[in-house]
């Protein structure tokens, strides 16, 4: 957004100038003016659609000039900057249309906060209020990494969904090795340690990009606990998050901690992963017990059966029965496209696009996002290159 300050205090030009910048999109600072009066008076060729006004200095006298200012730009938004609050000022600014005011010294949160605010109410961005995903293995190597990050990079690829993955493993957290051969940079860990700077473009800026609109954010690397981080952090980050992704996909390793219990908290819906044998039957039992005893309703938690063979010993009637709980989706073994994958790093939807777990993916994006047959069918061409009538 292209921007105007009025301030006298180079200090804060400076630091709205670098905050602003960070933003995504940028908020450019195009002039500045050093007063309310200056302002007025050398209004600027081209409106800017933000004005960032400093009302430290601002005498009695001068609030007639508030309305002049809003009058002068009226599709621009304000954000109105105070060291104390000035009353009468801040009834006339709030009647002149400005609606955010900020108090000084500036707190970076509120700042960025505001610009989300501004930027939705002007059209610039949208607030996407995101889907909270996880997939939980029930045993130790049931699939839930695998299927979560490959389900995200489908998401994103089939459905032109905004996807975060956050890998929830308290440690030796894997996900990024199954969708990228990059390193991260940043993880779990160093968000909670600078969770002040939290908002969307630093989220953007820890991530691993798997494609344009699929990020991973690797697991906390922290082996000697020196970041002190707290269920409260994962609010955070995920309010953030909800914010700018279309859906948040969470892969919880089978160790349930406090940060990652938080988050289930707020999954809207879970994915207990298991295979069809007695051991994954046995603790999904424990695990659906764990949820019950900690009051989610049934319906928030959806099975997948993964590597599913059809005509074993044991029949997925047997294993819905056995957990009280209906399978939602089965995805078939695959060894081969799976072993391959993650061997390489690549998602098994671009590597093998028409294996069997790949189609299973999109059949599970499909479900998900719940769309219609006639769209579906888009989808599923887009895929596997099916054409009308062939
Ligand atoms: N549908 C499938 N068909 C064949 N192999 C699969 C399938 N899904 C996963 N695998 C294989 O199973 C292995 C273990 O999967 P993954 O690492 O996702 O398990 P996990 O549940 O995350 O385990 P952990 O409890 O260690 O986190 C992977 O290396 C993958 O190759
Ligand atoms: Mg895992």
């Amino acid at each position: 957004m292209k921007a105007l300050m009025i301030s006298s205090d180079a200090l804060l030009h400076a630091e709205i100038a670098a905050q602003g910048s960070a933003r995504m999109p940028p908020v450019q600072l195009m002039a500045s003016r050093s007063c309310l009066r200056d302002a007025v008076e050398r209004p600027l060729p081209e409106a800017p659609q933000l004005v960032v006004f400093d009302a430290s200095g601002v005498t009695p006298d001068e609030g007639e000039l508030v309305e002049r200012l809003s009058k002068q730009y009226p599709g621009a938004s304000f954000m109105l900057l105070t060291r104390e609050p000035q009353h009468d000022l801040l009834i006339r600014a709030m009647r002149a249309g400005m609606r955010e005011v900020l108090q000084l010294p500036l707190a970076h949160r509120a700042f960025h906060e505001a610009m989300d605010r501004i930027e939705v109410a002007a059209g610039v961005s949208e607030m996407r209020d995101g889907k909270v995903l996880a997939f939980i293995s029930c045993k130790g190597g049931s699939g839930a990494t695998f299927l979560s990050t490959n389900f995200g990079y489908a998401l994103a690829a089939l459905a032109d969904k905004k996807v975060l993955l956050i890998d929830l493993h308290g440690q030796f957290g894997d996900a990024t090795l199954y969708v990228s051969d990059q390193k991260p940079a940043m993880t779990l860990s160093d968000i909670c340690a600078q969770i002040g700077r939290m908002d969307a473009s630093f989220l953007d800026s820890c991530l691993v990009h798997v494609a344009s609109n699929f990020g991973v954010l690797a697991a906390a690397d922290d082996p000697n606990h020196v970041v002190d981080m707290k269920p409260e952090h994962m609010d955070i980050i995920l309010r953030v998050a909800r914010q700018h992704y279309d859906f948040i996909v969470l892969d919880v390793g089978r160790q349930i901690d406090a940060i990652s219990l938080r988050a289930l908290d707020q999954a809207d819906i879970i994915h207990p992963v298991l295979q069809l044998a007695l051991p994954d039957i046995r603790d999904g039992r424990r695990l659906l017990d764990i949820f019950r005893s900690l009051g989610y309703p049934s319906e928030r938690t959806r099975l997948i059966v993964n590597r599913y063979e059809k005509g074993g010993k044991l029949r997925l009637m047997d294993l819905e029965q056995a957990l009280g709980a209906d399978v939602v989706h089965t995805v078939p073994n695959d060894y081969l496209s799976a072993t391959d994958s993650v061997n390489q790093g690549i998602p098994v939807l671009q590597l093998s696009r028409s294996s069997t777990v790949a189609r299973s993916l999109a059949e599970l994006v499909e479900l998900v996002t719940a769309r219609r047959v006639s769209e579906s069918k888009g989808l599923f061409d887009r895929l596997f290159g099916r054409h009308e009538g062939g």
